[in-house]
């Protein structure tokens, strides 16, 4: 990070229907609304099972592709994936897969780290994806921060939102997300940006 960038929390999530996309920005609130720590909010190409894809540097519309800098440089990191057959999916695998340089450097070692995710039913893996999404997290030595059950709402939802990080249940009309949803969102955001203030002092 140059001397004159404001510090950041980087929300990397990977989004075909926008579920998760509105998780992100959700998250992205929670984050700002901690002064002195700025949000930077950042996707990742589909991949294609046939050939490698060349995509176009910046996307039609939505956040701009993630850099291996803003990852570099970040202080601390929300990644967010729709369930895929209760695991992550791929575009944001592929993603993680090639971020080696930061793990021989040691790049993200002692900063904070959180994930979300979006599922079609209310029992189709949220807590197995958010787990495993946290496994690479740890190889790179990330601190991994989920909900407290001091957060009302992960008690009184009947949606999305769990200890192991925000989640939302999509259903099979592309739900909006639920009041208790965006607050958990909000709470993720903000607690890893104040984790993210305290491990740098
Ligand atoms: C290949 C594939 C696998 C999926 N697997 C699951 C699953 O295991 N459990 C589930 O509840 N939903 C599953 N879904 C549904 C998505 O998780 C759900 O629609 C999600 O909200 C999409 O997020 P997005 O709008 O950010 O793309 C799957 C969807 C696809 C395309």
């Amino acid at each position: 990070m140059s001397q004159c960038e404001q510090p950041y929390i980087l929300v990397l999530y990977y989004s075909r229907h926008g579920a998760t996309r509105d998780l992100a920005l959700n998250i992205t609130q929670g984050v700002e609304s901690v002064t002195g720590m700025a949000a930077r909010i950042r996707t990742v190409p589909a991949v294609s099972a046939v050939c490698e894809a060349t995509k176009e540097s910046i996307p039609s519309e939505g956040a701009v592709y993630c850099t291996e800098d803003d990852l570099r440089n970040c202080s601390g990191l929300i990644i967010g994936s729709p369930t895929r057959f209760g695991n992550m999916a791929a575009p944001l695998k592929y993603f993680l897969d090639g971020t080696t340089n930061l793990w021989l450097t040691g790049a993200l070692i002692n900063k904070p780290a959180a994930v979300f995710t979006s599922t079609a039913s209310l029992h189709g893996g949220q807590e197995s994806t958010l787990l495993s999404m946290q496994i690479p997290l740890l190889h790179h030595g990330m601190i991994i921060c989920g909900l407290p059950y001091s957060e009302p709402a992960l008690t009184h939802t009947t949606t999305g939102g769990t200890p192991y990080g925000a989640s939302h249940v999509a259903g099979q009309n592309n739900q909006p997300l639920s009041d208790n949803e965006k607050q958990l969102c909000m709470a993720l955001g903000k607690r890893v940006a104040n984790l993210a203030i305290k491990l740098e002092q």
